[in-house]
């Protein structure tokens, strides 16, 4: 490892001028920033603007075709037991008859390097992370018989009983009512502190996480701005980002960007 890596061990992400290629296309180029411990991103910008393929790079499944990437100080690999990932479609449907404790167990396995967790000990960890996201209630209820907001928290139990340092969470508030969206930022707020784990999230509406996220990472046209909200999404940067006018108005405490697609 080299002395720079060695004093990265504890920066959940490091970026310096990385291009990712798909094909011909290159969906994001000259990327350099950094992530550091308990930060809370809010990932935004249009459909196939490479927010998912982003996540992917950091777990291993999207090479790059130039720069450097760092997770934890390391190039990213796959079943990096320090990232949670929780994907942005998930086939639940196969585990509609699993416990929703069980559910979250399978977040358990995998993880440090097949050893088996005793049955005790192993429901402790679950108990906790069904408490943590305030699910102890239904812990015993199939999948297929909760809600769309209850299955997230359990998707969030699920990410964070392995005790990462880094969470990847690929549009979690989909499909959610505005309740529920944010009973699940409080939540995720709530962990950036208390267990100083970084968050990325990917969302298409910044609004509800305005009062909560630190920074934003924008993404459109293949290439990226990150920084506090009022200074990301503003006309200057969008309009630079998208390399033609775009208007940002803010009524009520929310932030609504006119004439392109986020
Ligand atoms: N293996 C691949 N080969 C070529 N292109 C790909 C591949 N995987 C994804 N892409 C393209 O990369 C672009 C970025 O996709 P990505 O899924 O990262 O977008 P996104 O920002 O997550 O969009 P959405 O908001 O719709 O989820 C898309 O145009 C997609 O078609
Ligand atoms: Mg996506």
């Amino acid at each position: 490892m080299s002395f720079e890596a060695a004093s990265l061990e504890r920066v959940p992400v490091f970026l310096r001028d990385v291009r990712i290629r798909l094909g011909s296309r290159v969906i994001q180029d000259e990327m350099s920033f950094r992530i550091e411990d308990g930060e809370f991103i809010a990932v935004l910008g249009p459909n196939g603007a490479g927010k998912t393929t982003f996540l992917k790079l950091l777990l291993g499944q999207v090479p790059y075709e130039a720069g450097e990437v760092l997770v934890f100080g390391a190039r990213p690999r796959r079943g990096n037991p320090k990232i949670g990932y929780s994907p942005q479609f998930r086939t639940l449907d196969a585990n509609f008859a699993v416990r929703a404790r069980d559910l979250v167990g399978f977040g358990l396995d995998g993880h440090r390097f097949g050893f088996a967790f005793p049955s005790r000990k192993r429901g402790k960890l679950i108990d906790q992370a069904l408490e943590e996201v305030r699910a102890t209630e239904y812990a015993e209820a199939a999948v297929g018989e909760l809600s769309g907001g209850e299955r997230q928290r359990l998707s969030l139990a699920q990410v964070l009983i392995g005790n990462p340092g880094l969470v990847l969470l690929d549009e979690p508030l989909a499909n959610l009512d505005i309740a529920s969206a944010q009973e699940i930022i409080s939540l995720v707020a709530r962990l950036c502190v208390s267990r100083k784990v970084a968050v990325m999230l990917v969302t298409h509406d910044v609004n509800p996480l305005l009062p909560h996220i630190d920074r934003v990472l924008f993404m459109a046209n293949g290439r990226s701005a990150i920084g506090r909200p009022e200074t990301v999404i503003t006309r200057e940067t969008l309009s630079s980002l998208y390399n033609h006018p775009v208007d940002v108005v803010e009524a009520g405490g929310k932030k609504f960007v006119l004439g392109v697609e986020i």
